[in-house]
């Protein structure tokens, strides 16, 4: 028996057929060829294959693809701007060194989304304890913690532009030049 479902995955609606007992991360990988999602352990443990689920971190190893039916997922896939620019998260992890192997990082990056979206301004213990569900064999995780707090500033400046601090801030870079 099949189950027909729709689900929007970074930004684009697909219908098909799929067995009831379907994982969200087979359907991610095996059908839509989201390979960018990965399976770290067959436990719900490692938080590899995280990803969005309407707004919010799932594993998407303990989701069935139908509960995911009429919502919206978004992977890691999803998060770069068609002009290629990385997402504020994923430019911390590069430039905090945050990644080793780098199997970890789509969803260790999609949590620390979750996370700063809950929480704009958390302390060091805030991001250890909105990672603990997610394993890191590699960095020793004090890069990943430099990272999501160097990302949490990103993103606070970004929320705190307005038209006229950007003016403000293009004048001010013609005026030294
Ligand atoms: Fe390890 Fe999903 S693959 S928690
Ligand atoms: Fe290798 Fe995290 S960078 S598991």
């Amino acid at each position: 028996m099949h189950m027909r479902i729709t689900v929007t995955v970074d930004g684009t609606t697909y219908t098909d057929d799929v067995e009831p007992r379907l994982l969200l991360v087979h359907y991610l990988r095996e059908r839509l060829g989201k390979v960018g999602t990965v399976v770290g352990c067959d436990t719900s443990n490692c938080g590899a294959c995280t990803v969005h689920l309407n707004g919010y971190s799932v594993k998407s190893c303990s989701v069935l693809a139908v509960q995911a039916d009429g919502g919206d997922v978004m992977t890691i896939e999803g998060l770069s701007r068609d002009d290629g620019t990385l997402h504020p998260v994923q430019e911390a992890f590069r430039d905090n060194h945050a990644l080793q192997c780098g199997f970890c990082t789509p969803g260790m990056i999609m949590q620390a989304i979750d996370l700063l979206s809950e929480n704009p301004d958390p302390d060091d213990e805030a991001v250890r304890h909105g990672l603990e569900g997610n394993l890191c064999r590699c960095t020793g995780y004090q890069n990943i913690v430099r990272a999501v707090q160097d990302a949490a500033q990103r993103l606070r400046a970004t929320a705190t532009d307005t038209p006229e601090t950007v003016a403000a801030k293009a004048d001010t870079a013609g005026g030294v030049r």
